[in-house]
């Protein structure tokens, strides 16, 4: 039986399995144990990523959360980005919007623990899921009995999960436990308002829940964006929301996604806008708010 020499510590050994022989950075390498395997692909990873992590938030329903959050996910994927996209809504419309159906979900990672990577499906090149469905709505009462840091789960649960660029979470439309998880895993808020008025009712109690997240938990978390949808340009309403965002908000007013029926149609056909009309008008604005995501920095 031919000898070889293992890359790590040099010993001479007989190749027996199949683990002693590792692809590592496209050379084969040999390793004598599984001691010095372990040692040989730790040394390969890549360093520690400064993972951003996007929260896609508005106590309203209906103002283009799941939409952006999908597209955005699914945008930054495409321009060569590694993302994991986690659904924080019992409504699972994630998974739905594009057909995953994990054997595990958010339930499983927030309340029994279930490593992350065990839960997380791979959608596409550079995208993933996380996904979530009705039995989310009993990790909500699960948090609710918790005495302490209830809202810090989340935070803890994803400690390890350094493995992406972007980690962009669909959140549900109300004030809920798990919103304040979502905001205090993250960094950055992406505010969709539909571009009516009663949509700007719901962006002052998203506003008012960032301002607690940040004063109570003392945590910081950016408003990265406010960012009009629904726009249309034939509706004055369209273009008064627009204004009065930028009268509150100034650059932070992100460039409106239009009312595009491209964009309601994707989901049923399990697909991102960049699949299934990769030409409409829903495509280039959602590629518009990927390139203003990659612009800015994250805090
Ligand atoms: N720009 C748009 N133009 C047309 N329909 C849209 C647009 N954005 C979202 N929709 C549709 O509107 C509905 C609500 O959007 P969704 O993203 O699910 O909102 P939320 O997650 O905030 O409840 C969905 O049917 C979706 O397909
Ligand atoms: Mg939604």
């Amino acid at each position: 039986m031919p000898e070889f020499s293992c890359d790590v510590c040099g010993a001479s050994f007989a190749l027996r399995f199949a683990y002693q022989q590792v692809a590592n950075r496209r050379a084969k390498r040999h390793v004598c144990s599984e001691k010095c395997r372990d040692t040989l692909l730790a040394g390969s990873r890549p360093a520690k990523r400064e993972v951003r992590r996007l929260a896609v938030m508005n106590h309203k329903g209906g103002t283009g959360k799941t939409t952006t959050a999908v597209n955005l996910a699914a945008g930054l994927a495409d321009s060569g980005a590694e993302v994991l996209l986690v659904d924080a809504d019992a409504q699972g419309h994630v998974a739905v919007s594009l057909g995953v159906r994990g054997p595990r979900s958010l339930y499983h990672v927030m309340v029994e623990g279930v490593p992350v990577q065990e839960a997380v499906v791979r959608v596409s090149s550079g995208l993933s899921v996380l996904s979530s469905d009705e039995t989310l709505a009993s990790a909500e009462v699960w948090l609710a009995r918790m005495e302490h840091q209830r809202h810090q789960i989340l935070r803890t649960r994803m400690a390890s999960v350094t493995d992406y660029d972007y980690v962009v979470i669909d959140c549900g439309p109300s004030l809920s436990l798990l919103n304040m998880n979502a905001l205090y895993f993250s960094g950055e808020v992406i505010i969709p308002v539909a571009c009516d008025f009663l949509s700007l009712v719901g962006l002052r109690q998203a506003m008012k829940t960032i301002e607690r997240v940040n004063s109570l938990l003392a945590h910081p978390v950016r408003v990265l964006g406010v960012l009009p949808t629904f726009y249309d340009q034939r509706n004055r309403i369209s273009d008064e929301s627009v204004e009065r965002l930028r009268a509150r908000f100034g650059d932070r007013v992100m460039s409106p996604i239009r009312v595009n029926t491209r964009l309601k149609e994707a989901p049923s056909f399990k697909q991102t806008i960049f699949d299934y009309a990769p030409q409409s008008r829903g495509a280039t604005d959602y590629r518009r708010l990927v390139r203003e995501v990659k612009r800015e920095s994250s805090v």
